[in-house]
């Protein structure tokens, strides 16, 4: 079967799900439990997955480590492979620190780099390996809008989800022929401690339970890129059509910046 029109389901193995502790990841858990799926689920914070896996009936089993730790990564995608065999890998956690100019700084931009990118490759690589070698599984990537055009504050964040964007759209030429689909998921604002540290009005916020549907529904649809809320991503997304200098003058005059 061509990858891009696998869809993965409970029986075909266990999912993994990274950043699963809080947030966007959490409530993608939950939804998956939902739905029949045994999920791996992967943070640094033991204490919150094992309260998580004790509430799950057997379902959500608790695989903590660091993503910015390659050989923790290979270790869980090598247990899930032993136990049941790993259907798909959903690459959530990320860090988002605000850095307009002024305090864009090597440490802060570098945490990025290493969670929200190289974090993403290092568990990427093993899942990836792993179904390529049984030539089925779905491998699904954390983005964001953040990461169609550059927003102010989002100097680092946005770089790496650029960055994952291309990476989802190249892997995808040579993943499909061989039976594995990768997945690009480009949320807009959701409430959760990553966006708490914003001073601004989010548009079209959303909660982290309505996120999750978008995502384990968009999931079961044969989408390469899963984006919501639909009209804030679309706004974003039209804005890759304008030429930068255009862009970042209009951007400036909508967020009143020519006043500072
Ligand atoms: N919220 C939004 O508006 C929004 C919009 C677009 C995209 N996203 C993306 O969605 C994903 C989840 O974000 P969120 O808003 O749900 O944030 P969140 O509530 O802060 O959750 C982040 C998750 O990532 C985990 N994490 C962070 N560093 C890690 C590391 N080094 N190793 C392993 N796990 C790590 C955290 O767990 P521990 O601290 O326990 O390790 C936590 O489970 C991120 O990739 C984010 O960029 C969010």
């Amino acid at each position: 079967m061509n990858g891009a029109d696998y869809i993965p389901r409970p029986g075909h193995g266990a999912a993994w799900l990274t950043g699963a502790s809080s947030g966007i990841g959490k409530a993608v858990a939950a939804r998956m439990v939902e739905d029949g799926w045994t999920v791996y689920i992967t943070a640094r914070s033991e204490d919150k997955l094992n309260e998580m896996a004790a509430g799950s009936g057997g379902k959500l089993i608790a695989a903590p480590g660091d993503v910015t730790d390659p050989e923790a990564m290979k270790a869980i995608v090598e247990r899930i492979d032993a136990a049941e065999g790993l259907a798909l890998a959903i690459l959530n956690a990320g860090v988002y620190i605000p850095l307009p100019a002024s305090e864009f700084t090597v440490e802060d931009a570098k945490k990025h780099f290493d969670v929200n990118l190289q974090g993403v490759v290092n568990g990427l690589v093993p899942a990836m390996q792993s179904m390529l070698a049984r030539k089925t599984g779905c491998l699904a990537l954390v983005s964001s809008v953040a990461g169609y055009r550059g927003l102010p504050k989002s100097g680092a964040y946005g770089a790496t989800k650029a960055a994952l964007i291309n990476m989802a759209e190249a892997l995808a030429f040579n993943l499909y022929p061989e039976g594995v689909r990768i997945s690009l998921i480009c949320p807009g604002f959701v409430e959760t401690d990553a966006t708490a540290v914003n001073d601004f009005d989010m548009p079209f916020l959303m909660q982290p339970n309505e996120a999750a549907d978008r995502i384990v529904d968009g999931l079961k649809t044969k989408k390469f890129e899963i984006t919501f809320p639909r009209r804030f991503s679309f706004m974003l997304k039209s804005f890759r059509l304008l030429p930068a200098k255009t862009y970042i003058w209009l951007g400036r005059k909508a967020l009143g910046m020519d006043k500072e």
